[in-house]
């Protein structure tokens, strides 16, 4: 099987139309910026990849096995590079990986980063990503799931296809399910065109687990494994410090501790996710506090008092009243 069965239009660089390449950011490499790069820092100096390294390592709170994995992954790239450019010839490097973990862990914010990663070191010409779902990828009738699943491929050629929950796609107790369609044409693009397409499988670790012994050859493409392990409080409470932050909010005095027992309480419910829950806990406390000051009518509110969540709009929260 030399040519694939399953060529994606526009999928090669030579067959690139210049409007697309336009189009990609700035970094894109007209000429490759490390082609003549003989040492590790040359590659990097060339890439700027360890700017992308050390704001990972900076904007995500945690996920220290992750952070590792992606220091490693960035390094046999480089090394790669290197060995290119003697001239020392090997196979394109598989890049397909599995992001096992549950909601709210940071994989589609970290898969992001990885595009970045692999843009710069130039083994995706884009570095966009593209996140689909089953519905994406699989149409309802019989003859609608190529075509559907061609054109996500398409859409993600120079870059990264995120395909969240891909257990979904496999649906054993169906026997004509058209999931296990999608599923074939993936793994030709995979292997044939894996020098212009990274593919990112996400999801609950035990499910992704089942469904690769269930597809051996989804398994076998697979290069890197990454765990998203769930966070503890203090990181949860340090990314709700980030967050506030980021929109110019903090918590005034006692708020913090009521988070943390927000947190507490909120850990035992069902659907807790992670650094998502954090975040849609962080928007009801504005909305508490806009609230708070709205009933306020006559006040002069200060840059203080509209920067600051109070310990009352923490423990406004449903969660209090129940326990
Ligand atoms: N380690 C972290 N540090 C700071 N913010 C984080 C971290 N992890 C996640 N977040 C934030 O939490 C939110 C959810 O993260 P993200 O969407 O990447 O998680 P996910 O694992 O893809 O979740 P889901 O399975 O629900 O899609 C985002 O707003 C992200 O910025
Ligand atoms: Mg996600």
């Amino acid at each position: 099987m030399n040519s694939p069965r399953y060529a994606i239009p526009g999928s090669t660089p030579a067959a690139v139309p210049a409007a697309s390449v336009s189009a990609a950011p700035a970094t894109a490499p007209t000429a490759d910026p490390v082609a003549g790069a003989r040492s590790v820092a040359e590659v990097l100096a060339g890439s700027q990849v360890e700017a992308v390294l050390a704001e990972l390592d900076a904007d995500l709170v945690g996920l220290r096995p992750v952070k590792a994995r992606i220091r490693d992954i960035a390094a046999l790239l480089v090394i790669d590079k290197l060995r290119g450019n003697l001239g020392l010839t090997s196979q394109a490097p598989s890049l397909h990986m599995c992001f096992s973990g549950n909601p709210g862990t940071g994989k589609t914010t970290v898969a992001l980063r990885m595009a970045q990663i692999l843009h710069r070191l130039g083994y995706v010409r884009k570095g966009h990503l593209v996140s689909v779902t089953r519905d994406d990828l699989v149409g309802q009738y019989i003859g609608h799931t190529a075509p559907k699943t061609k054109e996500v491929l398409k859409r993600a050629m120079g870059g990264v296809l995120f395909i969240d929950e891909a257990y979904y796609l496999y649906r054993p107790e169906n026997e004509r399910d058209y999931g296990q369609e999608a599923i074939e044409i993936l793994l030709q693009v995979m292997e044939n065109q894996r020098d212009d397409l990274v593919v990112i499988l996400a999801g609950y670790k035990d499910r992704m687990d089942t469904f690769f012994q269930s597809n051996p050859g989804m398994s076998s493409r697979i290069a890197h494994h990454l765990d998203f392990p769930d966070y503890a409080v203090p990181e949860l409470q340090q990314i709700a410090g980030q967050m506030l932050a980021q929109q110019n909010y903090r918590f005034g005095a006692g708020a913090a501790e009521a988070f943390e027992r927000y947190l507490q309480l909120r850990l035992q419910q069902p659907h807790f996710a992670n650094a998502r829950s954090v975040r849609n806990a962080l928007d009801r406390a504005r909305l508490r506090q806009a609230s708070r000051l709205f009933a306020d009518r006559e006040r002069r509110l200060t840059a203080e008092d509209l920067c600051t969540l109070a310990t009352e709009d923490i423990l406004g929260s449903r969660l209090f009243r129940a326990a």
